[in-house]
């Protein structure tokens, strides 16, 4: 907690972007210890949920009302963050039923279309979903979003130039522009982050974060266990190798 703090005194972003599993189990006191963490970065934040963002073990309320403790605590579901240089519109893509994989309805993917139709199209337009659109590890293959393929089509075609994701663990980068031929004539970028304040990592893959700059290169900032901070170890995007 004191290593990020610590980075975002150092860079001063425009926000931080939380791309769902704040929790683990959904629990108001984890819901507000976590805010309270966000609130002490002192910068703008946005947070929208992960499959772990809704109770497992509760049914009664995982049926009728599984954002009630996320929502009471963040606010709205699909929040709308605007810097200087970013225009950050978060997506829900968890559902009740089939949590882990994520969805898109046909009402979001026109009301973002409308989103950036109307954005400052000077500013990076960056969606935030939990669920990758692109995966590397067999084990999450079934969890890209339904409607994926179309979602994407749409928003790259209205301006989207990032998409940000948590859920699998690992930092990495793609240009969905190739990987999906969306034919849009630029790169059209899936931001994926690594964990970012847990003891729950994948193996060869400390505790990261992503940070963005408006020329839209990414780099990956790892912890370092001996000295206790994150340090830049590699330009995710353009496409390098490790500094
Ligand atoms: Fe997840």
């Amino acid at each position: 907690m004191f290593a990020i703090a610590a980075l975002c005194k150092q860079l001063q972003p425009e926000a931080v972007v939380v791309s769902g599993d704040v929790t683990q189990r959904a629990r108001p006191q984890q819901f507000y210890a976590a805010r309270l963490f966000l609130q002490s970065l002192q910068c703008p934040y946005l947070v929208v949920a992960g499959n772990h963002d809704i109770p497992l073990f509760n049914l009664p309320q995982r049926w009728t009302s599984p954002f009630a403790n996320f929502e009471q605590v963040f606010g709205l579901l699909e929040p709308r963050l605007q810097t200087d240089h970013f225009d950050i519109i978060g997506i829900n893509s968890i559902r009740r039923r089939f949590h882990t994989q994520g969805h898109f309805s046909h009402e979001q993917i026109a009301r973002i279309v409308a989103q950036l139709q109307h954005s400052d199209h000077q500013k990076r337009r960056i969606l935030v979903s939990h669920q990758p659109f692109v995966v590397t590890h067999q084990q999450h293959h079934r969890d890209v979003p339904r409607r994926m393929p179309k979602a994407v089509q749409q928003w790259a075609a209205y301006g989207a130039d990032v998409f940000l994701h948590g859920h699998c663990h690992v930092p990495a980068v793609f240009d969905l522009n190739q990987v999906l031929h969306l034919g849009v004539g630029r790169p059209v970028l899936d931001v994926q982050a690594g964990t970012g304040l847990s003891v729950r990592v994948r193996k060869g893959y400390p505790n990261s974060v992503n940070v963005i700059h408006p020329d839209l290169s990414v780099e990956r900032w790892d912890y370092h266990d001996q000295q206790r901070h994150f340090r830049q170890v590699a330009t995710l995007w353009p496409y390098s190798s490790e500094t």
